[in-house]
């Protein structure tokens, strides 16, 4: 196949995989699979810049930053919606249409939609292409974020209309959705902002309309926004379906995200009983839903009704009861997070909001308590949403007697009793002793977590206990641990002591990327993680970088440069390393560098066959590809090379046959200049 065939095929299966992962959530290849795909990709479009279109996948975010955003004017008002806030609402509702129905008796079916607490977006697609999105702004004229929304990998660039699926594409197409911001990210999002300092976002939706309104797509691109499309809003060359309830099945079938949980309803009854029934799901799902949306399933008939103000009138939203409620302030306590932040805790006289009983809730920082000016005793107003941790909004003025308490920070850790640091310019407290056992226990913590080193049979309590008994003083002594001194610890029988060590023995054979993770240094999450190891390579790499070099990362701003170089500047953590380094952690990535391509290989064909030291096959291809050489399956006379791992069999027989040169990884890495 020809280059610029290949290109072709690469990017259509590159944003079929994405759709399979971000829409349907169903991969059908593995993460390695994907990423040598689009490692090819990549390679070939580096090799051929003009073959690069602004759909490509590789193209998501890419652009760069605007000066503002250009106003779009949206080709159909996008109109809110009224509010109801019982099931006699609805009724009423009901009753209201009789004058504009052609005939006020005639039976109604509805669709009953999750109303997701984000924002509109507007999508325009020509001739299945995307080629603008807008916010809502007005209603009339909203703002042009096409370059942040391409970012949002749930959302198709290009629509895949199979020519045997019977689907009309109209050549013109608008559609509406909500941008949010998955529940399940937020608080971890929330906790990095407040240990760098920043302004913390006061929920999901003000999340993702932060996330979204910016004005470098760079940023947008690593915030976790998702999306759910629930609406046409204008179309021209081909018809739609007529009813709400196929117009969503339409919508998914086109390949967008629509949200499962909609449900038909032949009447309002159903409506009521799909109302009832959202109030306790609301809790347990992974985004923010204030109510649901009820539509005139026929929707010509519903358009016909026309709108009061900016609401159709076919239309209702049907509000959830608040997740608020008020209870008093007992006490606050003090946490200390894995980075020596010291955060204030509400400790509350139990209430019950939204199905849950709630005892405690975040009071963010000691900065937030000032400007609310939060008193111990107060009445508090606390809210839940989600799985999120639920949040004191603020006192209860008006409820005060005068024995209410002023809170103020404290001056020493509680936990290691050293006095207690400020950064200038932020507004979180540390406690800076790197011996605190609190700030060790959180450390070890996050190490183990499944985001980081994942390893499982390293329980709970596990790490504390360790700690406690003096057998971890650092997070590299989990690699030190003596089995024998194990088995004496009470609770500690052989099985789990065994599960114990052979858990913690595989996890270095996690990548280095879950390693740099598991650091736990300051704004390095796995996100970042990847972006410095592909520049550098490795950890010796990366701690060898001067700030000014880190800075030139995509990606990497002069907070997290700040932060890396001051972090591997350390004596002590250059001592962590190295024994990191004498346990056999992995210090060298093994994906393929994209932002390190070089075209050493081109024209060079190889044969991947055996185990190799450090990578998979799928990595080996990708790294052989991003470099310009090609693979295929077997041995001939047109092979340049064979990479042999252990174990290898008839292949290498062959290549000796043939006097094909065999090659190590290591001999690979040699080739293309060692990284
Ligand atoms: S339909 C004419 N459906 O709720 C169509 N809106 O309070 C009006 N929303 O502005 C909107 N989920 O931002 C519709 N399934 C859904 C929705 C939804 C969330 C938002 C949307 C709208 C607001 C109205």
């Amino acid at each position: 196949m020809k280059d610029e065939e290949r290109i072709v095929v690469l990017r259509d299966q590159v944003n079929y995989h994405l759709y399979r992962y971000h829409v349907l959530d169903a991969p059908v290849i593995s993460d390695a699979e994907y990423d040598a795909l689009y490692h090819e990709l990549v390679a070939l479009e580096a090799a051929h810049p003009e073959w690069v279109t602004a759909d490509s996948p590789t193209q998501r975010a890419g652009a760069e930053p605007l000066d503002a955003f250009a106003k779009v004017n949206h080709p159909a008002p996008i109109l809110s919606l009224a509010n109801a806030f019982s099931v006699a609402d609805l009724f009423a509702w009901r009753q209201r249409l009789e004058r504009y129905l052609p005939d006020p008796a005639m039976p109604l079916d509805f669709v009953a939609e999750p109303k997701l607490d984000g924002l509109t977006v507007v999508l325009t697609y020509v001739n299945g292409r995307f080629t603008q999105g807008a916010t809502r702004g007005n209603g009339e004229i909203g703002e042009d974020v096409t370059q942040n929304l391409r970012t949002l990998k749930a959302i198709p660039q290009k629509i895949p209309v199979a020519p045997d699926s019977g689907l009309a594409l109209p050549p013109y197409l608008v559609v509406r959705g909500e941008v949010f911001f998955p529940l399940d990210r937020f608080e971890a999002f929330n906790a990095a902002r407040l240990a760098a300092g920043e302004p913390l976002y006061m929920n999901p939706r003000n999340a993702a309309s932060g996330s979204l309104r910016q004005l470098d797509p760079k940023i947008t691109a690593v915030r976790p926004l998702t999306i759910y499309c629930y609406d046409l809003v204008a179309w021209e060359g081909a018809s739609v379906p007529d009813t709400q309830w196929e117009r969503l099945d339409y919508l998914r079938q086109l390949g967008f995200p629509v949200s499962a949980d909609s449900v038909y309803c032949a009447d309002l009854t159903a409506v009521a009983a799909a109302y009832e029934a959202w109030i306790p799901r609301r809790n347990q799902i992974n985004y923010e839903v204030d109510g649901i949306v009820v539509k005139i399933n026929n929707r010509p008939l519903a358009d016909s009704l026309g709108f009061v103000g900016k609401d159709p009138r076919g239309a209702i939203a049907m509000k959830f009861p608040a997740q608020e409620k008020t209870t008093r302030l007992l006490d606050v306590q003090v946490n200390v997070g894995r980075t020596g932040v010291l955060a204030p805790n509400a400790v509350l006289e139990p209430v019950e909001i939204g199905g849950v009983v709630v005892r405690n809730a975040t009071l963010h920082n000691y900065d937030e308590i000032a400007r609310k000016d939060i008193r111990i005793g107060d009445t508090v107003l606390v809210k839940r949403a989600g799985d999120v941790i639920p949040y004191v909004i603020g006192p209860v003025i008006e409820q005060r007697d005068g024995t209410e308490r002023v809170i103020t920070p404290p001056a020493v850790c509680p936990f290691c009793n050293q006095p207690v640091k400020r950064i200038e310019g932020e507004v979180a407290i540390y406690c800076d002793n790197p011996a605190c056992p609190e700030q060790l226990v959180r450390r070890v913590e996050y190490f183990v977590s499944r985001g980081a080193m994942d390893i499982g049979t390293f329980g709970g309590k596990t790490g504390a206990l360790l700690i406690e008994q003096g057998f971890i003083h650092d997070i590299a002594d989990l690699y030190y641990l003596d089995r024998a001194a194990l088995l004496a610890l009470e609770g500690f029988q052989e099985k789990k002591v065994d599960n114990l060590l052979s858990g913690i023995e595989a996890s270095k054979n996690q990548s280095a990327e879950r390693f740099l993770t598991a650091l736990g240094i300051g704004f390095v999450g796995s996100v970042v993680a990847g972006l410095l190891l592909d520049a550098f390579g490795s950890l010796d790499g990366l701690a060898a970088a001067t700030r000014e070099e880190l800075e030139t990362v995509e990606g990497v701003g002069p907070q997290i440069a700040a932060s890396v170089a001051d972090w591997f500047a350390d004596e002590r953590n250059r001592a962590l390393l190295e024994k990191f380094r004498a346990a056999g952690l992995p210090f060298a990535s093994r994906r393929t560098a994209v932002s390190v391509v070089t075209q050493s290989l081109t024209g060079l064909t190889f044969v991947i066959t055996g185990t190799l030291p450090t990578m998979s096959r799928d990595e080996a291809k990708a790294f052989i590809e991003a470099h310009g050489g090609k693979v295929t399956g077997s041995v001939s006379k047109n092979t340049n090379y064979l990479l042999a791992g252990e174990n290898a069999g008839s292949k290498l027989s062959k290549a000796e046959q043939l006097a094909v040169p065999v090659l190590s990884e290591a001999e690979l890495r040699e080739m293309v200049g060692g990284d």
